[in-house]
């Protein structure tokens, strides 16, 4: 896998502030030579800095230094994104490869709600895309989550057909805010997600569409550092602190009702990256999964014991007693919906096979990564900056949690 294939490509990224979006900034800039990157950012330049100060406080400043970054204020929603005419003239005149990042990745918000920002901003963007006089690639970053309706077994890298004609689908929740499938999804911003997908694929462009799905996204096992990745955009951390804290709805609950021999899909955000990148370059087009296949696959019984061997002792009762609240979506209605979708799923990666045997910042294969220790530093890592929020670190670290 060749990275000198992003030399002269000029990239489009968008959500680049965001954890898979700071990513692949990273790796586009740093380990890849890419001529140009325009990031589209919301708010100012100065509030995206900081979000990366804040992400990756030893990689900013290298970021920046390439002088490849050049920033493009606006907003995904709007109309032309939000962008100024003279910005959008300067993508339509040199960007050869759009990489679509963004997204609202809240599970508590109504369809009417996220809708905008997870489907009509896509297609907005993939039409300006239709007018970018150099553009030959266009990646859309999707989710596993799409297939939220499929019953157990093997998902393939394909879309599969549930709403007849997204088209129609789109206009009735415009028109109504509301939709016929939305129980057959986990949540509305799965909906969302699947017919942007449909339409985005469906639509007739000069240039091929590519979406990867990642399923859960988790902390990097090494780009831009190791454990990269903030809690809010990593399901399971945010699932680990609103559950740990609810005396009805436990963790440990969860447990018993989940069938344990189920699998939860979780891949490090970087293996996301790398995969996304490599078949932007390998050209491939439709549907590519990202999922635990190119990392560990994980029962949910593992992640359970895991979390109870690691989790230092004392942890569940000092956030109980807090009564802080981590997450967007409350602990009864997180459970019933992990409850009720939680699926015995086989994600298919196959169109990924070979990466894995690929070092290099387009490769997936491993090297001398430890999984499992990679996990007890991370349920360690997760723990202490709980209990730092919390500011009762007088708990001790070398006894574990036991039920
Ligand atoms: N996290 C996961 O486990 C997971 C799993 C599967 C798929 N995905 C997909 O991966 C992609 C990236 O997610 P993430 O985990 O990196 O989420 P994230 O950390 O929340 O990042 C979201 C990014 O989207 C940007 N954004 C949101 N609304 C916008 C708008 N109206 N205009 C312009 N930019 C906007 C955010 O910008 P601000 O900084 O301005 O808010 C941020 O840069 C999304 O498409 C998501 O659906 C994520």
């Amino acid at each position: 896998m060749d990275g000198n294939w992003f030399k002269d490509h000029v990239v489009f990224l968008t959500g680049a502030t965001g954890n898979l979006g700071g990513c692949l900034l990273y790796k586009l800039a740093i380990q890849l030579p890419t001529a140009k990157i325009f990031v589209l950012i919301r708010g100012s330049v100065q509030q995206a800095i900081e979000s990366w100060e804040q992400s990756m406080p030893e990689h900013v400043d290298k970021i920046i230094a390439t002088g490849k970054v050049q920033f493009l204020l606006g907003d995904m929603t709007q109309p032309n994104l939000g962008l100024t005419p003279s910005n959008l003239l300067r993508l339509q005149n040199e960007v050869t490869l759009v990489i679509n990042s963004a997204g609202d990745i809240s599970l508590s918000r109504g369809l009417a709600e996220t809708l905008p920002i997870n489907c009509t901003a896509h297609l907005t963007l993939v039409a300006l895309a239709d007018t970018f006089t150099r553009l030959t690639h266009f990646l859309h970053v999707s989710t596993t989550f799409v297939s939220s309706f499929l019953p157990d077994g093997t998902v393939k890298e394909k879309i599969y057909t549930l709403v007849e004609d997204p088209k129609e689908e789109l206009a009735t929740i415009l028109a109504t805010g509301q939709s016929s499938y939305t129980k057959e999804f986990a949540a509305p911003y799965a909906l969302a997600k699947y017919l942007a997908e449909r339409l985005l694929l469906e639509g007739d462009h000069s240039f091929p569409v590519l979406i990867v799905r990642p399923c859960f996204i988790s902390p990097a096992i090494e780009e831009p550092y190791p454990f990269y990745g903030s809690d809010g955009a990593i399901p399971v951390h945010s699932f680990i602190q609103v559950l740990f804290e609810d005396s009805e709805y436990g963790l440990f609950k969860l447990e018993q009702v989940v069938p344990r021999h189920v699998a939860c899909n979780e891949i490090p955000v970087d293996l996301v990256a790398r995969t996304c990148l490599a078949h932007v370059a390998k050209g491939t087009k439709g549907v590519v999964h990202a999922s635990s296949d190119l990392y560990v696959n994980r029962t949910v019984d593992e992640l359970f014991n895991r979390i109870r061997l690691y989790a230092p002792k004392g942890i569940v009762e000092a956030i109980k007693k807090a009564g802080i609240d981590h997450g967007d979506v409350p602990a009864p209605e997180l459970y019933s919906m992990i409850n009720q979708f939680a699926r015995d799923w086989r994600i298919e990666c196959t169109r990924s096979t070979d990466l894995k045997s690929v070092k290099g910042p387009l490769g997936l294969l491993l090297c001398d990564h430890d999984p499992d220790a990679f996990f007890k530093q991370r349920i360690e890592r997760l723990a202490k900056s709980i209990l730092d929020k919390l500011g009762t670190l007088n708990l001790s670290n070398n006894k574990f949690y036991q039920t």
